[in-house]
């Protein structure tokens, strides 16, 4: 394993899932809440956030990938859908990180197609970068600068993603 510099700690992640869980539990009080992870990069953080949730919600999953390396390579290639009726729900889109947020915009889109009640997203790490003018991030925990990141769920070509902090190679 490549030598890893620390750049969030794992109290520090520990601290902003309590404070992330605080407001979705106030937030999504008496709504019909369905979680959907995008798969793969946002599974720990995922597991942490719902492990802190007192409210009703559902689980799902959606997977989408669009990076090779440590470059975006533009395109998105749907890889699989959520199965639950989404109709009528509130949804909530859980993702490990937003670079140029082509991924988060994508599939915001594809849930207002299925004529959701709200769609709202959830992010760990924001990069400082010119986003796509239509994204907006509801709950973030850590802005960083252009660079690329690993660790707790991030991956670099499939490897790293069990580290419990975040950290540059
Ligand atoms: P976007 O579509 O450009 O916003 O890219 C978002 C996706 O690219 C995320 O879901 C991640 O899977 C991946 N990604 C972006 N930046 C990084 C990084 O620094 N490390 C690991 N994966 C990243
Ligand atoms: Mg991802």
């Amino acid at each position: 394993m490549k030598k890893i510099k620390v750049l969030i700690s794992e109290t520090e992640i520990k601290n902003k899932i309590n404070k992330i869980a605080r407001q979705i539990n106030k937030d999504f009080k008496n709504k019909n809440l369905v979680i959907v992870s995008i798969l793969s990069g946002s599974v720990i953080f995922c597991s942490d956030i719902i492990r802190k949730l007192k409210i009703d919600f559902e689980i799902d999953f959606i997977r989408v990938s669009s990076y090779k390396g440590t470059k975006s390579s533009g395109k998105i290639k749907f890889l699989y859908d959520t199965v639950s009726d989404v109709n009528g729900k509130d949804v909530l889109l859980i993702e490990d990180i937003c670079d140029t947020g082509k991924t988060l915009s994508y599939i915001k889109n594809l849930f207002l197609k299925k004529k959701v009640n709200s769609i709202k997203s959830c992010v760990l790490i924001d990069k400082k970068l010119k986003k796509h003018k239509d994204i907006k991030i509801d709950y973030f925990g850590f802005t960083i600068n252009n660079e690329f990141v690993v660790g707790y769920g991030l991956d670099y070509n499939g490897k790293y993603r069990g580290l419990p902090y975040i950290g540059v190679i």
